[in-house]
């Protein structure tokens, strides 16, 4: 098992990338925190990891919310010790023109994922660190390479996780942290249900225009490269951006 006895936190695991995450982390033999503004579905991904035999819990969290960062990590650490893996995961996607953003909602989506990443690398880090060891993953987007139009606060939100991805790689690397981005394309979650009616295209065309491989990404697709990132197999990466995209950005 990649991951035996390691204990791993994951925001945003009531669906899609974060819940195929957690379920796949825990039969590696990671003990998962499974966290979500969704707290019916973050406990529904931990029973669904209980059934099959693997450890987890579950909690409730806005992750733009420091009281709910103290609180949940305070919690994580007293139910398992420490935590060893973060993947911040959480977040949401907003198409529009910029002509039509308001500040609401410019500052709604920059504070759920930008600072929502910020406070997990904050507080999760100097748990790592007291151990010398660590991995986060932050989850960016192709959003955040490259531009596409209505994209302006999803990219600009995307496009600050790849550089603080970057930042914090290099601020503690000398305790042991790697931190890395994942830039995933489209991948078949309730974001791509909603770019496909946003944009008027099925999910069969969305896949066939963005990837030359004519296909949206799955959750386990994504799911392989977080486990890659968060286990030793990548002991001598640290701030980079991985893209999984089926070639969309190539
Ligand atoms: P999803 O919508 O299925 O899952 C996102 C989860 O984040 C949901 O469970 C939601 O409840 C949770 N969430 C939203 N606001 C929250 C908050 N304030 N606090 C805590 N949890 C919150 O989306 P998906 O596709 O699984 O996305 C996961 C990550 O991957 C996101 O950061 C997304 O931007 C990124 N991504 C997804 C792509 C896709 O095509 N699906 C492409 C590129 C990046």
């Amino acid at each position: 098992m990649r991951l035996n006895g390691q204990i791993a936190l994951i925001t945003g695991g009531a669906t899609g990338i974060g819940r195929t995450t957690a379920i796949r982390f825990a039969k590696e033999g990671a003990k998962v925190i499974v966290t979500d503004i969704n707290e019916a579905g973050a406990n529904e991904t931990a029973a669904q990891i209980k059934a099959n035999g693997g450890e987890a819990i579950a909690f409730r969290h806005d992750v733009s919310n420091e009281d709910n960062w103290k609180q949940i990590v305070e919690d994580a650490v007293k139910a398992y010790g420490t935590i060893d893996i973060l993947f911040n995961n959480a977040g949401i996607y907003v198409i529009k023109p910029l002509f039509e953003t308001s500040v609401d909602e410019w500052n709604r989506m920059l504070s759920i994922n930008v600072t929502g990443v910020f406070l997990g690398m904050k507080h999760v880090i100097p748990v790592m660190a007291k151990q010398k060891k660590g991995s986060v993953i932050n989850a960016s987007s192709i959003a955040g390479l490259t531009g596409a139009p209505g994209h302006t606060m999803y990219g600009a939100s995307k496009g600050a996780v790849r550089i603080m991805t970057k930042d914090a790689a290099m601020e503690f690397a000398t305790l042991g942290v790697r931190v890395n981005s994942i830039h995933p394309g489209y991948i078949n979650t309730a974001m791509v249900e909603y770019a496909s009616e946003t944009t008027k295209q099925s999910k069969e065309q969305l896949g066939q225009a963005v990837s030359p491989m004519g296909h949206v990404g799955s959750t386990e697709d994504v799911s392989n490269l977080v486990l890659f990132l968060a286990s030793d197999e990548s002991s001598y990466i640290t701030g980079a951006e991985h893209v999984i995209d089926g070639g969309a950005t190539a």
